[in-house]
């Protein structure tokens, strides 16, 4: 039996803090609603100059660096964003580009939205079990502050910037134990932005619009389904879970789906408070920052989950 194995992390938050207060100074809203309701309290907010591409390259060096292999070594890029760098190419065929791999491997993005990384991992997991790659970089990057109407005080305190990147590689002992991935495509007026281009112009509002309240039963319905289908899999059950890496939408949905799972906090890796959603970037981001203060032991169990636009949503459970 052949599996694939997480052998490096990295991670890129842009340089510029968002705080609440901040937000306060733009539209109608306070620290205490956005705290409360989100906890949320500050942002990462890229510069006009750095493209998904520029937060990618970045967050993918640490992952090579943490795996200590070359960039040559890898032979599969996969990247989910929803804010790529242009229509085309790719911003995993501009990475590979950046990162200066010339050995012509594939290189391709995958859109999910905030559930992104989840699918893109599962991806690059058949791959490296089937034998067909050695080293997998699986990146999740997002500018979504292009796409947010910062006068829209519903959407524009929810998201933020970062990537997250893993390098994955096949290995005999696990691993990544399962993947699970779904998508209702009927939801899609909840969480879209809508725009497209046509005759060089956008037609449709190209800012992320949201029916917040529809979300987040949404979310805290198919998170838990999803975990239960994720534990059943592999014949667990919550208490066989080391921690939960979640997708960092809303403290209320992470607490909820860990209240469901029986998970204390303290096994549930939290970073929404510093990053806000950052869409696809969110969970690898999560899990470099856990990794890098040592939290995770070899042999744990880990499980990411997460769900986002489409409406998508997924799960990787994974021996750490
Ligand atoms: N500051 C202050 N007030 C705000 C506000 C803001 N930033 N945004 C909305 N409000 C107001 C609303 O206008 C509404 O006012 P009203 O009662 O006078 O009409 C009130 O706050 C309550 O709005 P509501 O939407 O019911 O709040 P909520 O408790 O549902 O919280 C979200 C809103 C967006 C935080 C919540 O629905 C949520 O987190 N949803 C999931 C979103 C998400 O995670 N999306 C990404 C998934 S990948």
């Amino acid at each position: 039996m052949m599996y694939s194995r997480i052998v490096g992390t990295g991670s890129y938050l842009p340089e510029r803090i968002l705080s609440n207060h901040d937000l306060e100074g733009m539209v109608d809203t306070s620290h205490e609603w956005i705290f409360t309701r989100t906890g949320i309290i500050e942002r990462h907010i890229a510069d006009e100059s750095e493209l998904a591409s520029d937060l990618a390259l970045q967050a993918s060096r640490r992952a090579i660096e943490s795996a200590g292999i070359g960039a040559d070594e890898i032979d599969l890029v996969i990247v989910a964003t929803t804010t790529p760098d242009m229509l085309f190419p790719s911003t995993a065929a501009l990475l590979q580009s950046k990162l200066g791999i010339k050995n012509n491997c594939p290189a391709f993005d995958v859109q999910a939205v905030c559930t992104g990384f989840i699918y893109a991992l599962s991806t690059a997991d058949c791959y490296l079990r089937s034998g067909k790659y050695r080293h997998a970089l699986v990146v999740g990057t997002e500018v979504l502050s292009r796409i947010i109407d910062w006068t829209d005080r519903s959407t524009c305190v929810l998201f933020g910037d970062g990537a997250g990147a893993v390098i994955l590689k096949p290995s005999v002992s696990p691993g990544i134990l399962s993947c699970h991935l779904h998508a209702d495509g009927s939801y899609n007026p909840i969480l879209a932005a809508p725009g497209r281009v046509c005759n060089g112009q956008i037609q449709g509002s190209p800012f992320v619009s949201m029916n917040g309240n529809a979300v987040f039963k949404v979310a805290v319905n198919v998170l838990e389904q999803v975990a239960e289908e994720a534990m059943l899999a592999n014949k667990m059950s919550p208490s066989d879970i080391d921690w939960l890496v979640p997708h960092q939408a809303n403290i209320r949905i992470i607490e909820a789906t860990a209240k469901k799972l029986s998970l204390n906090m303290d096994r549930v890796v939290v970073t929404v408070d510093r990053h806000g959603n950052t869409s696809a970037a969110s969970i690898p981001l999560a899990l470099d920052q856990a990794a890098r203060e040592g939290r995770f032991r070899e042999g744990e169990t880990l499980l990411l989950e997460g769900v986002g636009g489409g409406i998508t949503w997924g799960a990787v459970l994974l021996k750490w």
